[in-house]
């Protein structure tokens, strides 16, 4: 038996919020990268305060592109634990500049070596269902007939179902066939980590998530799925011939279904996200003048505690010293 370990998960906390009370300062300013850097600014510092030996294996791209927090770079003190980890300051970058809900900041950790490396894949298609339909899903079988086993596992009528889907012009088809087969949608612009996890919260009124969106935030979605109960299947799905191309010569296998537990091969992980801009899934940044309050979704995998942290922020007190500026 053990006696009770640090929990990361808690420092990660730290970590989102800090970017995501940097970048609530962009909302509705129309200006997403300003937005993305002012929380990958943040998010870096705050890593620096952790003692682990980190590695970033979803980032914000290739070093060239991105000056920080990109693929392969070191995180924390490097001293501790070992650790992959998966960063999107800004989940929602086009969310948080026109002010729309659900653009979140989240990090998740895991032991080296247990979490997947995208390479050069860019998008994946998923489906997501919540713990009672884990094991009737099927992503290669027709939208309906899998709407049908879902709604049969959850206990509704397909009637009553909601389905999450990104609106983008590639799933046209997809949300004809939904329509087709009699259930709900609700279309967001973007935002599938948070899609993913309103799908396994049984709080919330989206029972499925369905179509194409960013390999690494499958990878993300992964760690906290493992972690609560759920099911995300998911499969390449390339969008323009570079992507298709770069897969082609990497030998990477187009037909391969990946559960969620070939994304993250452990249950030894760490999961934090921090709502920015607001909606049913995370309440977002509300500044109060004199500070500010963020609330968090917080994750151990291994003893499966899932906890909402409401945080008071103080700049009176803060602002004395923080090298960060939230004010
Ligand atoms: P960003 O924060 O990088 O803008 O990603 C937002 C997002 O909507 C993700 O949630 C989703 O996985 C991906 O973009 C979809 O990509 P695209 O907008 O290119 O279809």
């Amino acid at each position: 038996m053990e006696i009770p370990q640090h929990n990361l998960a808690l420092d990660l906390a730290r970590v989102t919020e800090t970017a995501a009370l940097a970048s609530a300062r962009w909302l509705g300013k129309g200006d997403k990268n300003a937005g993305d850097q002012a929380a990958v600014d943040a998010m870096r510092l705050s890593f620096a305060s952790m003692d682990i030996d980190g590695k970033i294996v979803i980032g914000e791209g290739e070093k060239d592109e991105a000056p920080m927090l990109y693929n392969g770079e070191r995180v924390g003190s490097g001293r501790g634990v070992s650790m992959d980890i998966a960063v999107d300051p800004v989940e929602g970058t086009q969310l948080l500049a026109f002010g729309r809900p659900n653009a979140i900041s989240v990090v998740a950790a895991s032991p080296s070596g247990t979490m997947f490396d995208p390479g050069p894949s860019y998008y994946m298609k998923k489906l997501v269902v919540p713990p009672e339909a884990k094991n009737v899903i099927d992503i290669d079988a027709p939208v309906e007939e899998n709407l049908i086993k879902i709604s049969s596992a959850i206990g509704k009528d397909i009637e009553d179902l909601v389905v999450f889907v990104l609106d983008k012009p590639r799933h046209k088809d997809l949300i004809n066939q939904i329509r087709k087969a009699g259930a709900r949608i609700q279309l967001h612009t973007d935002g599938d980590v948070a899609g993913s996890l309103m799908a396994i919260d049984p709080t919330s009124e989206i029972d499925v998530m369905m179509g194409t969106g960013g390999t690494p935030e499958g990878v993300i979605s992964a760690c906290a799925i493992r972690s609560i109960g759920g099911e995300m299947l998911s499969k390449f799905d390339p969008q323009k011939e570079d992507e298709f191309e770069a897969m082609k010569k990497a030998g990477i296998n187009l037909n391969q279904v990946f559960s969620v537990n070939e994304l993250v091969k452990s249950d030894d992980l760490f999961f934090a996200a921090t709502g920015i801009s607001g909606g049913v899934f995370l309440p977002g940044v509300k500044y109060t003048g004199n500070g500010a309050e963020t609330h968090s979704l917080v994750i151990r995998g291994k003893t499966g505690t899932i906890r909402y942290i409401k945080s008071v922020h103080n700049w009176k007190k803060l602002m004395r010293f923080s090298a960060i500026k939230y004010d």
